[in-house]
């Protein structure tokens, strides 16, 4: 999959995808990432990319122009086919259903912003979709970039060790995943459910179905409302 981000903090969203697994996604051609640095972008002689609210107000918000012609620029003829993702705290929330749904994309485009906000003309006529995070705010969308690319590249054929461990985790069957131990079967008194160590693999399943839904009944209750998949 490739997938552009631009942003301001090019090196953050880089760093945070160096490492670990992703790292080695890219580093074997699963992903191809490439960060755009958007102050070239920026108007006149300082190129700024930002300007003061109209009809006042703090802070500073991104302006279109370079946003678009950025983007324009980079996608070129791929305009069109290619999801042009705002993060925005205001978009719809990344869910496991909606990683899994953009895991399925060949190419993902994301644009973050920055300050106060983006001039809202970029959501309406540039992004084919704004997306959150999460409830809270961020100085700016480099980290919420990575943080969704991330959860989408992990789910791509042959990045994970086992196809397995994507397939049974939290959120997937709208369960969260149960408790997991290795050794040492006894840690300062602590013990390890015996059933794990009996080596009865339809019981052991059996154990840790009955876990994972007392810990979403415990827990996160409202997943199991959920309509099928929604994750
Ligand atoms: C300080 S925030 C702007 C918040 C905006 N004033 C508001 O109240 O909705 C600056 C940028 O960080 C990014 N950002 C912050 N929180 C985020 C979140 N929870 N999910 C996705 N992006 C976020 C967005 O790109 C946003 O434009």
């Amino acid at each position: 999959m490739r997938i552009d981000v631009l942003t301001l903090c090019p090196k953050l969203v880089d760093s945070a995808l160096s490492e670990s697994i992703i790292g080695r996604a890219r580093r074997n051609g699963s992903l191809e990432l490439h960060t755009h640095d958007l102050r070239p972008f920026g108007l006149g002689k300082h190129k700024s990319v930002d300007d003061t609210p109209y009809g006042g107000g703090p802070g500073m918000v991104m302006r279109c122009e370079p946003l678009f012609e950025a983007t324009e620029k980079i996608l070129a003829t791929e305009l069109n086919q290619t999801k042009r993702i705002l993060m925005c705290p205001q978009g719809r929330l990344l869910k496991q259903s909606l990683v899994r749904e953009l895991a399925r994309e060949k190419r993902l485009f994301i644009i973050c912003g920055h300050y106060e906000g983006v001039d809202e003309r970029v959501r309406e006529h540039l992004a084919t979709e704004s997306i959150s995070i999460g409830d809270y705010v961020l100085t700016n969308g480099a980290l919420a970039a990575a943080v969704l690319i991330d959860a989408v590249v992990r789910l791509l054929p042959g990045v994970l060790g086992s196809e397995e461990s994507a397939q049974q985790e939290s959120f997937t069957d709208r369960l969260l995943d149960g408790p997991v131990y290795t050794r040492p079967p006894n840690y300062r008194g602590w013990t390890v459910p015996e059933i794990l160590l009996s080596g009865n693999h339809g019981e052991v399943e059996k154990w840790r179905m009955n876990e994972s839904v007392k810990r979403t009944q415990k827990v996160r209750p409202d997943l199991l409302n959920q309509p099928p998949c929604a994750g």
